[in-house]
């Protein structure tokens, strides 16, 4: 983690926030934001939230976004769907995208960021429940980095990875 840790918020995308700037690294994840993300917002099709520094409080600096989703329970790891009831479809929070701003990674953003969105599926999951947090990484880099915080793949889809509910709730007590 960096020692400089990252002042600021976490907010709902909102019109002030200005979508153009933002470069990440990857195109896109920077084009959905500059493009699409303002209008699955408007459509509940996604709930995007950004980063904001107490400096500047328009200029985003990292972004996620949640999206209520389920999951074949026959792709689940024999020893979580053994947990579970014999539903076809398991309930879950699809956590769509994660990216930060070039100029400010690797400095605990993206960790911040992550945190922020495992808390808010935990809450949620208590009014509309969810078994596990799901995650589609774009690249392998993306999954490592996935992996860093205990999310497991999916035997027969590696970019997809998942942390059940329960160990996010440990994770927060
Ligand atoms: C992946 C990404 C979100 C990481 O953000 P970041 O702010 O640089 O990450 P942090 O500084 O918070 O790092 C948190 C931890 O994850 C680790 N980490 C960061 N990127 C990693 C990667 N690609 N692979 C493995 N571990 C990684 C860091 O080493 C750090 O671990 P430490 O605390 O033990 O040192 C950022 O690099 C990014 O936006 N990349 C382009 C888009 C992308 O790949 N998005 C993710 C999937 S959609």
């Amino acid at each position: 983690m960096s020692d400089k840790p990252f002042r600021g918020l976490i907010l709902p995308l909102a019109k002030q926030h200005d979508r153009r700037d933002f470069s990440c690294g990857n195109e896109n994840l920077d084009r959905y934001l500059r493009e699409l993300a303002w209008q699955d917002a408007r459509r509940r099709v996604a709930a995007p939230f950004v980063a904001v520094s107490d400096a500047d409080s328009t200029k985003i600096r990292g972004y996620y976004t949640l999206s209520s989703y389920s999951v074949n329970a026959g792709e689940l790891p024999d020893k979580l769907a053994k947990r579970l009831p014999a539903y076809p479809r398991i309930p879950s929070t699809l956590l769509g995208r994660l990216a930060v701003d070039l100029r400010h990674q690797r400095q605990g953003l993206g960790e911040f960021l992550i945190m922020d969105a495992l808390q808010r599926a935990l809450k949620q999951s208590s009014q509309i429940a969810a078994v596990a947090v799901v995650v589609d990484a774009i690249d392998e880099q993306a999954a490592r980095f996935y992996q860093h915080f205990d999310f497991l793949s999916l035997p027969d889809r590696p970019n997809r990875l998942f942390l059940p509910m329960s160990d996010i709730s440990d994770l927060f007590k």
